[in-house]
């Protein structure tokens, strides 16, 4: 979608906003894939409100994209444009055992800057590509740990109430992939309470992590993560690889070899057809499992 009222684009520049027209999405995604559309690069968080009173005055619809490592969007030209915060910096401040940091820093710069002051409890993190905005609103997780567990205080743009609020910890629910944060709610900083711990230690926990990661998912290759959540009590990727399904591919979507639960783009594949991909994973899984896995990577499409 293209911005071109001349009233929005005389507005950006004082609400520090700038236009990116034309960008294309499979460049900002780890997939790799997703056609083009208006880019509003957000550079204060304050002027959010007034910024999204005039998007929706003109009737422009808009997606907040954080660090596009968990989502799958549509090909060619998309019926909205895309928010993104620009990182302020510094991005992380640390007092005691808290850090206060910008929902727009990237999420492994985070730990590691954390472990280098000696503060722990993300070393499960590590190797999770993607910003620390969408690993809180997804309550990101790995190696028995979720970020969730660190959240004392989270400043976000509310949709519903179309201000910026700052909600306590204890006012959030955290849940395995799942957060009580409204889709159109836009996460701005977080403020995490770690536990403190020698670096040494820290590094050991981070290096473990790395190298489960490294034998069992395929790191060096486009994709989004897990596409699917686990059940209950099982694991998706169990289930897809004891079907047989690994390396089965729509186009160049491919299931991932190391991981069935990892859908990769071997080249230049679209949004169709890893749509395709997943759906045919999906119902074989039902069919022999009577299991309707869960999407855990977020769709735009259309
Ligand atoms: N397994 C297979 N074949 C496969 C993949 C897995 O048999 O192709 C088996 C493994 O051998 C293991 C079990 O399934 O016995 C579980 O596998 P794994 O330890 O890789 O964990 P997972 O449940 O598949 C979850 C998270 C990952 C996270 C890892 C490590 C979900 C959907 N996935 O994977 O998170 O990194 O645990 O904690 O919760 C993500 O969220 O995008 C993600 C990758």
């Amino acid at each position: 979608m293209r911005i071109e009222d001349p009233k929005i684009v005389a507005a950006l520049p004082e609400l520090g906003v700038q236009l990116k027209p034309g960008t294309s999405l499979a460049e900002l995604t780890s997939l790799g894939i997703g056609g083009t559309t208006d880019m509003l690069r957000v550079t204060k968080h304050e002027t959010i409100p007034d910024l999204l009173n005039l998007l929706d005055a003109q009737a422009v619809p808009h997606k907040f994209l954080g660090g596009g490592s968990n989502l799958l969007v549509g090909d060619g030209e998309l019926p909205w444009v895309v928010l993104q915060l620009a990182s302020r910096q510094p991005d992380i401040v640390l007092q005691r055992n808290f850090a206060q940091v910008d929902a727009a820093a990237d999420l492994g710069r985070t730990v590691t800057f954390c472990a280098k002051n000696d503060l722990g409890g993300m070393e499960g993190l590590i190797g999770v590509p993607g910003s620390v905005g969408g690993a809180l609103r997804m309550n990101a997780g790995a190696y028995g740990m979720q970020i969730g567990s660190y959240v004392r205080q989270v400043k976000l743009y509310r949709a519903a109430a179309r201000k910026i609020e700052t909600l306590e910890g204890h006012q959030i629910s955290f849940e395995y992939r799942h957060t009580s944060f409204a889709p159109d709610d836009m996460m701005l900083a977080v403020k995490l309470e770690l536990p403190s711990k020698p670096y040494p230690e820290i590094l050991k926990g981070i290096r473990i992590c790395n190298e489960k990661r490294r034998a069992s998912q395929p790191l060096g290759q486009k994709s989004a993560g897990c596409i699917f959540k686990n059940p209950p009590g099982a694991s998706a990727g169990r289930m897809i690889d004891e079907l047989g399904l690994k390396g089965l591919s729509f186009g160049d979507a491919r299931v991932s070899d190391r991981h069935a639960n990892f859908f990769v783009n071997a080249g230049r594949a679209s949004a169709k057809d890893m749509l395709a991909l997943i759906a045919g994973v999906r119902e074989r899984v039902e069919k022999s499992f009577g299991v309707i896995l869960e999407y855990e990577v977020v769709v735009w499409n259309a």
